[in-house]
């Protein structure tokens, strides 16, 4: 049995769920999942080649969905692609905010319009969309969820800038939590640990360190993106109703042992 379909068929019918960075990776993979149980997906990247892509998938598989080419950073252009979505498909449920920056930089190399550029697109990428979201979900009420990741609170070398914004992440998670919950909208996020197949890993662990971090994790092998997809369709569906500004960490035990393969990294010794 895939993790997928441990799930109600139809779970999200009715609802209407936006995700950032759906054209690719991790959330390519949350919003098949989440289309594939009912939901009509709003697709929003920079690249409208790539949101299309992933709603072919969707409506091959006989899903519905629709793309917003818009850059996150973007607040009035962010805020103008949920109203059309919302318009298109009668309201808004559901937001996942997966798009992100990275690449591995040593903090004393890094300049300040590096270390800016990944704190805009993951941090305040996160605040844009949600702001822009919930006039629409308090109508409701919904579910927001963030993707976040194990740099949030495992000190990681060559990863400050992404580690900052994904712990600024976690805590705006907790305190639109707790602003929100009166108005029935559940905030949420899920910290992956590496997973296999995606741009994440070919930029933090490339060539012999990706071997060198696999044969590390506690679990024995990296994620996949059905494992983390899933993770959001159970944090958003009725199995979750009394979560709110939690962090659900997905990562085969990789942050108990803290930075090693990055530490080694650094170290020049993979
Ligand atoms: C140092 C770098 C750099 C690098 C860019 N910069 N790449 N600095 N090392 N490898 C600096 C640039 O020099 C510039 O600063 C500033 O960052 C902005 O760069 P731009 O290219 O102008 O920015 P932009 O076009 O907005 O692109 C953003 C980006 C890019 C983050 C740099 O890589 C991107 O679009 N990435 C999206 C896809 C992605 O990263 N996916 C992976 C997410 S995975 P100066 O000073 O020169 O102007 C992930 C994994 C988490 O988050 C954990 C896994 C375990
Ligand atoms: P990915 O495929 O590169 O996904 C990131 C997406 O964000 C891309 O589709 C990208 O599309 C979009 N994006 C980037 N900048 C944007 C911007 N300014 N505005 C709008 N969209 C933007 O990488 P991934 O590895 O699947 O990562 C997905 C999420 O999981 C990220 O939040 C990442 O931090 C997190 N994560 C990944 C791992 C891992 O092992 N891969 C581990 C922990 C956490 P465009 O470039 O077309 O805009």
């Amino acid at each position: 049995m895939s993790a997928s379909s441990i799930f109600a068929p139809n779970l999200l019918a009715n609802q209407v769920a936006i995700v950032t960075g759906g054209g690719s990776g991790i959330g390519a993979g949350i919003a098949e999942l989440l289309a594939a149980h009912g939901a009509k997906v709003g697709l929003v990247g920079r690249t409208l080649e790539k949101l299309e892509a992933t709603a072919m998938k969707i409506r091959e598989r006989g899903g519905v969905a629709t793309c917003r080419a818009v850059d996150v950073r973007k607040y009035d252009d962010l805020s103008q692609a949920t109203e059309s979505v919302t318009h298109e498909f009668g309201g808004l449920h559901i937001l996942v905010n997966s798009a992100a920056g990275n690449f591995l930089a040593p903090a004393a190399g890094l300049s300040a319009n590096g270390f800016r550029t990944v704190i805009d697109i993951d941090l305040c990428g996160t605040f844009n969309a949600s702001r822009a979201a919930f006039a629409h979900l308090s109508k409701q009420g919904g579910n927001i969820v963030n993707i976040t990741a194990t740099q949030a609170t495992v000190a990681t070398p060559l990863q400050c800038h992404a580690g900052a914004a994904k712990a600024g992440i976690e805590k705006l998670t907790r305190d639109l939590a707790l602003e929100w919950a009166g108005s029935k909208i559940r905030v949420n996020a899920v910290a992956p640990g590496p997973i296999e197949g995606t741009e994440g890993m070919t930029r933090l662990a490339p060539g012999g360190a990706g071997d060198h971090l696999k044969k590390r994790v506690p679990l024995n092998r990296y994620g996949n993106i059905d494992e983390i997809a899933s993770s959001v369709l159970f944090l958003v569906s009725p199995a979750g109703s009394y979560i709110t500004g939690s962090t659900l960490l997905i990562d085969g035990g990789t942050s108990l042992i803290g930075p090693g393969p990055f530490l080694d990294m650094m170290l020049g010794e993979i």
